[in-house]
C-alpha cells in the first residue's frame, strides 16, 4: 500500500537522487518523472480525461502515476464490473497517509467498484516481526478508520490474510509460477531471507488477484510508488498463469516484440515492392527492408537483420496479417475449444491456431472466455495508481518513529492542533520578506496538509491557500492557525465516527483476535 514504508528510518541512501524502490525499504523519491523514464509507471494525466469525475487527490496530481488504470476508468463509464484493493501492514497507528488509501478504496467503491481492503498480517508477521497480539491491536483501529472514512462493508470485503483459506490457495498456486531467482532480482532476496517472508511476497500476489476468484475484471491497486515491485510481479503472475496468448502475427514464421513493428511497416509498405499488392512475398519484403536506409536507421541493426533473415527464409510465402493464440498452458480440450470457436479462416499449427478474420479485441475476449470456461483462472492484468507521499511535519520524511513529524488518526485532536502549529512552512524568514516574495507553498507541509486532506473536495479551498501564499498575501503564523484548527476538526469528527463503527465491526466476520496470538 502506502506509506507504511515512510515510517523506516535510515537514512537517504547515498544518491539520494537516485530512485530505489523498496517494499521494505526507506522509501522517499526525490524525483516522481524517474519513475516514469525507469520502472515505464505512466503519468496519470494521460488518462484522468477519461475518468468520470475524478476524485480530488487525481484532480491535484496528488495520484501522479498509474499503470494500466485505462481499462478501470472504461469499466467505470460504461457501468461494467471492476474491483479495488488495497491492503495494510497493521505495523502502528493508522495515520494520514492510510487515510489517502482508505480514501482511494473508498471513493472506487462509490464509483462502482467491489472494494476491498486487507489486513497483510501475515506480511506484518513475517517482515516485521511483529506479534499477533500488536497486530490484532492495530488490525481493529486500521479497520475502524477505514469504516469511519465511509467504507460501506456490506457491499465490500474485508479481511486478514491469515483468517483468508482461498487466498492462502490462490497464493499457493501462484508460487508454483514464480522462483526464487526472480525473488532476487526484484526484491533483492538472499540467502539469508526468511521463507515467511517470501511467503508473504506470494500471499500479497493472491491479495491482488483475489477479487477476480469469482469472475475476471480489471482491478486498481491504489498504493504508494514503493509497493511497485508487487505490482510488476503480480502482473507477470496474472500473464503467466493464463492459458493462451493472443499476438499479431504476418507470416507463418514467429517474430518477437523488438521485430514485429519492422514487418507491420514492410506490409504497410507493400505498395511500393510487391508485383502483386494483394499478396506481397515475405522475399520482397526483406529485399526492401534491407534497401531501406531510413528505416535501417530508425530501428536496430540486429533487429533490421534477423527480421530480413526470417523473411528470406519464408521464401514466396506471403505477408497476411492475422491474429495467433499461442496454446501457453491449456488443457487439450480447452486448446480444441478455442480452434472450434475462432469465426472465419484459420489455420492450426502444433501450438498454435493463426486467425485472418476476428480483431485483436475479439481474440483476447474469446481467448478469456475459453480459459474461464475450461477452469482456468482467466486475470486480467491488475491495474495500479501510485500516489505522493506526505512530506513530515517536520521537514524530511514523514515516519512513525517521530510522533512529530506525522498526525495519527488517533491523536488526540489537541495534539494534532499541536502539531500543526509546530511544523515548518515553506515561508520566508520574515512577514515582510512573505509579503514581497510570497511564501513557497510547493515546498510547505502545511500546504500539503491543505492540499490532501483539509480542503477535501474543495478545490477552489485549495488554490485560494496556495495563490494566497505565493502572493504574500497570506502569512503562516495565520495559515498554520486555520490548518491547526481544521485538523482538530477532522479528528473530533473521525474519532466519533469511529466510535459508531465500532458497533459495524463487531456485527462483521472479520477474526479479530487471532487465534495465534
Ligand atoms: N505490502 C503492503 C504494505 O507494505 C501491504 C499489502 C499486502 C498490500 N497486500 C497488499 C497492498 C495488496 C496492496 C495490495 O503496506
Ligand atoms: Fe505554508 Fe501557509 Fe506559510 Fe504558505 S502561508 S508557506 S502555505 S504555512
Amino acid at each position: 500500500m502506502t506509506d507504511t514504508d515512510n515510517e523506516t528510518d535510515g537514512e537517504d541512501a547515498p544518491g539520494a537522487d537516485s530512485v530505489a524502490l523498496d517494499p521494505w525499504g526507506s522509501s522517499t523519491v526525490s524525483d516522481y518523472r524517474k519513475l516514469f523514464e525507469e520502472f515505464g509507471i505512466e503519468s496519470f494525466d494521460d488518462v484522468i480525461d477519461e475518468v468520470p469525475d475524478p476524485h480530488y487527490l487525481m484532480r491535484r496530481a496528488i495520484i501522479f502515476g498509474h499503470r494500466d488504470y485505462r481499462r478501470v476508468a472504461d469499466a467505470m463509464r460504461n457501468d461494467e464490473p471492476f474491483a479495488a484493493l488495497s491492503g495494510f501492514m497493521p505495523t502502528g497507528d493508522p495515520h494520514i497517509g492510510h487515510k489517502m488509501v482508505f480514501d482511494e478504496i473508498i471513493w472506487h467503491q462509490q464509483q462502482g467498484a467491489d472494494a476491498y481492503a486487507l489486513i497483510a498480517d501475515l506480511e506484518a508477521h513475517a517482515a516485521r516481526g511483529l506479534t499477533w497480539d500488536e497486530i490484532d491491536e492495530h488490525a481493529r483501529d486500521y479497520l475502524l478508520s477505514l469504516l469511519a472514512l465511509g467504507f460501506d462493508p456490506e457491499d465490500g470485503t474485508l479481511y486478514r490474510q491469515s483468517a483468508n483459506r482461498e487466498l492462502q490457495d490462490l497464493a499457493f498456486e501462484l508460487g508454483a509460477e514464480a522462483n526464487f531467482s526472480e525473488f532476487e532480482a526484484i526484491y533483492g532476496f538472499d540467502g539469508e531471507t526468511d521463507v515467511s517472508h517470501m511467503q508473504s511476497v506470494v500471499t500479497q500476489m493472491a491479495d491482488i488477484l483475489y477479487p477476480q476468484l469469482e469472475e475476471s475484471k480489471p482491478t486498481v491497486i491504489p498504493v504508494g510508488p514503493d509497493q511497485d515491485p508487487h505490482m510488476r510481479l503480480a502482473r507477470d503472475l496474472a500473464e503467466r498463469t493464463r492459458y493462451f496468448k493472443v499476438t499479431e502475427a504476418y507470416a507463418s514464421v514467429a517474430f518477437d516484440d523488438d521485430e514485429r513493428p519492422l514487418v507491420a511497416a514492410a506490409y504497410d509498405a507493400r505498395g511500393e515492392y510487391a508485383e502483386d499488392e494483394d499478396q506481397p512475398r515475405c522475399t520482397e519484403a526483406a529485399d526492401w527492408l534491407r534497401e531501406d536506409a531510413d528505416l535501417a536507421a530508425a530501428y536496430d541493426a540486429e533487429v533490421v537483420e534477423s527480421v530480413v533473415q526470417k523473411l528470406e527464409n519464408a521464401g514466396m510465402e506471403p505477408l497476411r496479417p492475422r491474429i495467433r493464440f499461442f496454446d501457453r498452458q491449456a488443457t487439450d480440450e480447452a486448446f480444441e475449444a478455442l480452434i472450434d470457436e475462432v469465426a472465419g479462416e484459420k489455420r492450426v499449427f502444433e501450438g498454435h491456431v493463426d486467425a485472418f478474420d476476428i480483431d485483436r479485441e475479439t481474440a483476447e475476449d474469446l481467448a478469456l472466455a475459453v480459459e474461464v470456461d475450461h477452469g482456468g483462472y482467466g486475470f486480467v492484468p491488475p491495474s495500479s495508481i501510485y500516489h505522493r507521499f506526505m512530506t513530515g511535519l517536520t521537514g524530511g520524511k514523514m515516519s512513525s518513529s517521530i510522533p512529530a513529524s506525522h498526525i495519527s488518526l488517533l491523536d488526540d485532536p489537541e495534539d494534532g492542533y499541536d502539531k500543526v502549529k509546530a511544523a515548518t512552512t515553506g515561508g520566508r524568514e520574515t512577514a515582510e520578506k512573505q509579503r514581497e516574495l510570497g511564501g513557497e507553498p510547493d515546498q510547505c507541509p502545511v500546504y500539503e496538509l491543505y492540499a490532501y486532506l483539509l480542503a477535501a473536495d474543495d478545490d477552489e479551498f485549495a488554490e485560494r491557500v496556495y495563490e494566497e501564499c505565493a502572493g504574500g498575501e497570506r502569512l503562516c503564523g495565520g495559515c498554520k492557525e486555520e490548518a491547526a484548527e481544521l485538523m482538530a476538526e477532522f479528528l473530533e469528527d473521525h474519532q466519533e465516527k469511529r466510535e459508531e463503527a465500532k458497533e459495524v465491526l463487531a456485527d462483521l466476520d472479520v477474526e479479530l483476535d487471532s487465534a495465534r496470538a
